[in-house]
């Protein structure tokens, strides 16, 4: 599949690589063709089919998009791409809403994944893979045991899809469906509780289960 990928930092070099590893053909965008972390990416990847473009060329080349961009400056990443070039396309939104001292700057009443969806209303935009560190991403393995992920988006159909896509690429067996777009606000809120997980345990590769009573 050719997929793109926006966003040149760690976690799109991350997912961008284990996909192009599966033998899948990644683009990765940027504000500059000539951007120096894309480039690496290339080269890192250079046995696969990888390349480099701006945001606007891996939206065009794409059959499907990873947002993989810094969250507060998300937005200005999607118009980059232009609504045109993901019409009708899904767009995995994994980006979180966190600002430089890490605390989350959506209101509750909103969320990153429900302002991208309004930024490109003919995109089908699906997040998860937020609330878990980019190696746990593409290796759900890496937390052993059962463990949940969370997803939502509007259209079922992309979400089914979505979820396919996860359990055959990045080995997730379990995962949440918490409705439509409007459940970015509950899983991008838990980003405040994963942080201070994070520092009590003082490693990323953690994630959550969620036990169900009668
Ligand atoms: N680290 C994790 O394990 C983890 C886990 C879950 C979710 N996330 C989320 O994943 C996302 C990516 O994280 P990251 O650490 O890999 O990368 P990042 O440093 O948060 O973001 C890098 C990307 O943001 C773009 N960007 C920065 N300023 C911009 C602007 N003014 N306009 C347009 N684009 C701009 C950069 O564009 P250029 O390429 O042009 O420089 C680059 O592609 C974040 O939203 C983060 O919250 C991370």
């Amino acid at each position: 599949m050719k997929i793109a990928i926006l966003g040149t930092g760690v976690v799109g070099h991350t997912v961008g690589s284990k996909l192009a590893q599966l033998g899948h053909e990644v683009r990765m965008g940027s504000r500059s063709s000539k951007n120096e972390k894309a480039l690496k990416f290339v080269k890192d990847n250079e046995k696969h089919r990888a390349s480099a473009g701006t945001f606007e060329d891996a939206a065009q080349f794409c059959e499907l998009a990873f947002n993989c961009t810094k969250g507060s400056s998300s937005l200005a990443a999607m118009r980059l791409c232009g609504e045109e070039p993901l019409q009708g396309k899904i767009l995995i939104d994994l980006a979180n809403p966190l600002d430089e001292k890490g605390n989350i700057f959506t209101p509750r009443d909103d969320s990153l994944g429900e302002q991208i969806q309004r930024e490109l209303p003919s995109t089908k935009v699906v997040k998860t893979l937020n609330t878990v560190n980019c190696s746990v991403m593409i290796d759900a393995a890496k937390v052993p045991g059962d463990h949940d992920l969370f997803i939502c988006g509007n259209e079922q159909a992309a979400k089914d899809k979505v979820s396919g896509w996860l359990r055959e690429w990045f080995g997730w067996k379990s995962l949440i469906d918490l409705g439509d777009i409007t459940g970015a606000r509950a899983s991008e809120s838990y980003l405040a509780l994963w942080i201070r997980l994070w520092n009590v345990t003082k490693s990323p590769n953690f994630n959550v289960k969620i036990v169900r009573g009668s």
